[in-house]
This record gives C-alpha cells, structure tokens and sequence, in this order.
C-alpha cells in the first residue's frame, strides 16, 4: 500500500488529473467527501487528505510515504528528512512582499505580517533588514490597512486579491509551484513503486508542457 498526502487546495483538479494519468483515481470525489482517508479505485494506494502546511510533517515521519504540496510550504518547513524529486509544475504562483499602494515602506525596524515567518525572516536578513514577522494564518491583506504591519509577505497568483485591497506586489522572493515529496525510508522500502510512480508522473508533468 502506498499513502499520497495532498490537501483540498486550490490546485487539487490538477493534481488529481497528473495522478490519474498516473494510475491513481480517487474512489469517491475529493472536492466532495469529508473523509480524511480515500482509497483509490485500484485499492493500492491511500489518498490522505490534510492541510497543505502538515503535508510535509506527514511525509518526514512517514505516516505517508509521499506528499504533494506547495514549494512555499515545503521552504518553510525546511526539512533535510525529505527527497523532493520532482517539480509538477502546477500551482504556479509568486512569494512576495506587499505594499498598500502608493505607500512607501518605513525605515528602521519593519513589521511584517505573514504565515511564512521563518521565509520573511531568512528574506530580510539577507537585505540586512531588521523585522518583528506577525505570524497571521489568513487574510495577510488585512495587516496593513489595519495599522498591524508595515507590509506583507504572501502568496501572489493573479495579483486580484492585491488590488482589491488596495495593495500592490513590491518584490518577488522566490516563484512557487507544486511538487512531490517523499519519505527517505519509503524511497528504500518501497523502491521500484515509487521509482515507477515518479516517472510516470514526470512523463503527465512533460506532456503539459
Ligand atoms: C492565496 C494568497 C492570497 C491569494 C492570492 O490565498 O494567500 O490571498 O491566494 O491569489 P491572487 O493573486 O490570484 O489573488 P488562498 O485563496 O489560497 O487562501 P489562503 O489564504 O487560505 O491560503
């Protein structure tokens, strides 16, 4: 039995379409169940659903062999526990800071509202920036129309979620796309599996370029 983590995020269409061309097929709809646990038709694989920030937690202590999520979350956990062979190139998206329009960021100390609090960090140091990071799980847009941070450090895809704030993207710390992690003792134990399961997944991954 192989045990897939991946979460009910926006990219789940895409990435249930990159498993069924690998084979997998969920047994019921994902979007749909409350179960956490689904099987797949085949009856070899577990699709367990959680969130996108546990994935990696799930897949380090091998309470699922592999796991689909997030570039973002992945640099945030910074796990050397985990083999991340491939990029599948879905859920493209850019980790930014972020501005209220027209508004210019302060000098000295900076606060800076984000759920990426070890990412911001890292981000500023490198620029020799001192920062107090708010640690927000949602609605990061909000800190700094609400006089809670100076700016913040987000997600930016189409940018909408920006503009209809009032807010605009300043820099771009890294870009971010999905990819598939696995579990250092399941790449052994389970070798030829998942040897297989990575090249089919990268043959979807190339077909869609
Ligand atoms: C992400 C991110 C932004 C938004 C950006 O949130 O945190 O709020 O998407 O997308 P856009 O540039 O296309 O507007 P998401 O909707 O995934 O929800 P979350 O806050 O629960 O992560």
């Amino acid at each position: 039995m192989l045990t897939i983590a991946t979460s009910k995020g926006r990219t789940l269409k895409h990435t249930l379409s990159l498993l069924a061309e690998a084979g997998i097929e969920p047994s019921e709809d994902l979007s749909k169940t409350r179960k956490l646990i689904v099987p797949s038709v085949c009856g070899n694989v577990n699709l367990v659903l959680i969130r996108a920030t546990d994935v990696p937690t799930f897949v380090e202590y091998g309470a699922a062999d592999i796991g689909i999520t997030g570039k973002d979350t992945l640099a945030e956990h910074n796990s050397d526990n985990l083999y991340e062979p491939l990029d599948l190139n879905i859920g493209k998206c850019r980790l930014m800071t972020a501005i209220v329009t027209g508004r210019e960021l302060p000098t000295g100390k900076l606060r800076v509202a984000s759920k990426y609090v070890s990412l911001s960090e890292q981000y500023f140091a490198k620029k020799g920036q001192q920062v107090e990071v708010i640690k927000l799980y949602g609605s990061m847009e909000l800190a700094p129309i609400v006089g809670l941070a100076d700016c913040i450090v987000d997600l930016v895809d189409t940018g909408n979620t920006l503009k209809a704030n009032g807010m605009e993207p300043l820099d771009l710390i890294m870009d971010i796309s999905s990819r598939l992690v696995i579990n250092k003792a399941s790449m052994k134990m389970k070798h030829e599996r998942i040897k297989g399961l990575i090249k089919q997944l990268k043959i979807a991954v190339d077909n869609r370029r």
